[in-house]
């Protein structure tokens, strides 16, 4: 049986291992470069043992927003072949190589983490607070669907290949994309990964974005993928408040701040699904809802908008898997408990839902979430991935993100006081 000081070593190990010099990769080889939300998880990890190198992460990060204000979800620092679509793909316009597309903005929530932790860091986070507006207003500019956050992947939710995107991508017809070859199934089994179908689409939709030089206003208009997501509102929902409460406190005029909240709590609203008890996926092209009770739907609370309603999904779901939150409700008919974000369990997220859920006053939940999520890494270690039956470990293996949440949240020793306050 591994230790839990075992594992806190083993932790730290992993954020070593896959530090690249002022940011981590998710995992050697099948991800070799720095994702967006990976890194802000990242940091967190590294405030558990090094406070410069958990701002460092956040700031290199930041470094590659576009002109335009996106931040994007995959930055190329160092060009690695062995990972498909790279950047001769995404042909993205920003400062320094990377993709066309953002990524779930936690990082105003994680930045004002880092400066409860560590006050002496309030230059640092003054410094990136107008980055962090400016990309916040981005989504509010070319993403706001009467204050519900939408996408135009499915990579930028972070939830790549979940069921809410069958609907959608059913109507999609993914002509005139080049022959391809994957790379991701020369790292993990394919059973543990998106299918071809999946993959054709999402590659469709990187050459209408590249095409168009990732002109917003244009893509509004043409791309028959425009899907309003939990994820992203809730996300940024959170974050704006984090935004807000900092700027308050140095005296920043946040009355745009202000208005944006406003906007995405009716926006949240407009992804309630009463069908399932859950906000879920809206697509904006056909108006219907997925249908899909996925672990976004359990962000709600993080954001400050769930309600009881939403207690009868969860307690539903989390009798029916030995681990949760899986990703999708077991009792969909697409759930595959293995396959990535169709049904395994993601701690990182679990942190944020336990989070959430303990705000909102349902501390034996949240508590419960917090004990079965450190016995499943316990015993499991830092996997991407968990199989909710069991917990047993899929994906890639190593992962920066698993290693940081245990080490800011699960681990008994080493738990911060952001999620200590509460659970
Ligand atoms: C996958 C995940 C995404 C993550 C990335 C790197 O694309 O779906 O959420 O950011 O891998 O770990």
């Amino acid at each position: 049986m591994t230790t839990i000081d075992a594992r806190d070593a083993e932790a730290r190990q992993i954020l070593r291992t896959n530090d690249r010099g002022g940011y981590t990769v998710p995992t050697h080889g099948l991800y070799p470069y720095q994702w967006n939300w990976d890194s802000v998880f990242a940091a967190i990890g590294f405030a558990e043992h090094d406070m410069g190198r958990a701002w460092q992460e956040i700031e290199t990060l930041m470094s590659a927003q576009w002109p335009n204000g996106m931040v994007p979800h995959i930055v190329f620092h160092q060009i690695d072949p062995g990972y498909f679509p790279g950047p001769d793909v995404w042909r993205g316009v920003g400062p320094v190589p990377s993709s066309g597309i953002s990524q779930p903005p936690i990082a105003a929530t994680f930045v004002r983490w880092l400066l409860a932790l560590d006050p002496g860091g309030e230059a640092r986070a003054r410094a990136l607070y107008p980055r962090l507006v400016e990309w916040h207003r981005w989504f509010m500019t070319w993403r706001n669907e009467g204050g519900a956050i939408v996408v135009t992947h499915p990579w930028e939710t972070g939830r790549d290949n979940c069921p809410d995107w069958d609907g959608p991508f059913a109507a999609i017809e993914p002509e005139g994309v080049d022959q391809y070859y994957r790379r991701d199934t020369t790292h993990v089994v394919e059973e543990e990964r998106p299918r071809r179908w999946d993959y054709d689409r999402y590659l469709y939709l990187v050459k209408l974005g590249a095409e168009s030089g990732w002109d917003e206003a244009h893509l509004g208009r043409v791309t028959p993928f425009r899907v309003a997501d939990p994820t992203m509102t809730f996300t940024l929902l959170r974050s704006t408040r984090d935004l807000a409460a900092m700027g308050r406190d140095w005296g920043e005029d946040v009355s745009e701040l202000e208005a944006w909240i406003g906007q995405m709590e009716a926006g949240a609203e407009t992804l309630w699904n009463p069908a399932i008890g859950a906000h879920d996926t809206l697509d904006i092209r056909s108006g219907a809802h997925s249908g899909v009770v996925s672990n976004a739907s359990f962000l709600a609370w993080y954001a400050g908008v769930g309600d009881d309603r939403l207690l009868a999904a969860y307690d539903r779901i989390m009798t029916e898997v030995r681990y949760g939150v899986p990703s999708t409700d077991p009792h969909h008919p697409a759930y595959e408990p293995k396959r990535y974000w169709r049904g395994p369990v993601w701690a990182m997220l679990n942190a944020l839902v336990a989070l959430g859920l303990a705000e909102a006053g349902h501390l034996d939940r949240a508590r419960a979430l917090t004990d079965s999520s450190r016995e499943m890494m316990r015993e499991n270690g830092f996997a991407e991935y968990f199989d909710p039956r069991d917990g047993a470990p899929a994906g890639g293996r190593n992962f920066t993100w698993t290693a940081a949440v245990w080490l800011a949240w699960a681990s008994p020793n080493t738990r911060n006081a952001i999620w200590a306050a509460y659970i």
